[in-house]
């Protein structure tokens, strides 16, 4: 069972070059520019936005799935000069079976630094060490590669493919279950 104490305060989370703290309001520039980035989407089965107040919408349901403790969204920012390059969480969090799906995405400027592999680390460590999940699970879509890399630099496994499960800019989408149990 998972502690719901860990709901009390927001975890603000440290990696070798990012801060993760909590998602906020004043983050929808950041979670526009990822969303309506469509090279971003190109694994994501979502229509880019094309309004920012779709983006603090989303800022708004994060912050009352943390407060309904059905999730925890981070802002990735760097140490270095408090750039906020990307955001993921834990979400779908299930206390009857210890369980979340972990999810991420970084503003296209900030690939290729390993930076989301830094964050995700830290997400399925706090995931692990804090709230005692028993599994982790992630949705990836096929192809993408340094997705998948992440997951498996971690130990997820690829449990299987759900095929064409998503549906989004007038097309579906399989996606593979990349699955971590803690024992
Ligand atoms: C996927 C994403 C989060 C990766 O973030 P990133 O920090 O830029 O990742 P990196 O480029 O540093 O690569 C991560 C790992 O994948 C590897 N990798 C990158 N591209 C690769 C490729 N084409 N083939 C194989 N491995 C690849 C890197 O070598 C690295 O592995 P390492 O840590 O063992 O060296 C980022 O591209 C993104 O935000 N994409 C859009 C949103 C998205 O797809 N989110 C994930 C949904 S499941």
């Amino acid at each position: 069972m998972i502690d719901q104490k860990i709901f009390s305060k927001f975890p603000v989370l440290h990696t070798e070059r990012l801060d993760l703290r909590q998602v906020l309001l004043d983050d929808a520039d950041l979670i526009y520019a990822f969303n309506s980035d469509i090279e971003a989407l190109s694994h994501i089965a979502r229509d880019p936005f094309d309004e920012v107040d779709q983006a603090a919408a989303r800022a708004a349901t994060f912050r009352s799935d943390y407060l309904e403790h059905k999730a925890l969204w981070w802002t990735f920012v760097l140490r270095d000069n408090g750039t906020p390059v990307g955001y993921g969480g834990l979400f779908g969090i299930d206390a009857d079976t210890s369980a979340a799906e972990v999810g991420y995405g970084l503003v296209r400027d900030h690939w290729g630094h390993g930076y989301a592999g830094e964050a995700v680390a830290a997400m399925v460590s706090y995931g692990i060490g804090t709230m005692r999940l028993h599994r982790i699970h992630a949705r990836v879509h096929p192809g993408n590669a340094a997705s998948e890399k992440i997951l498996e630099n971690l130990g997820f496994l690829k449990e299987g493919v759900l095929r064409d499960v998503e549906y989004a800019r007038s097309q579906y989408f399989d996606m593979s279950i990349y699955g971590l149990i803690i024992p």
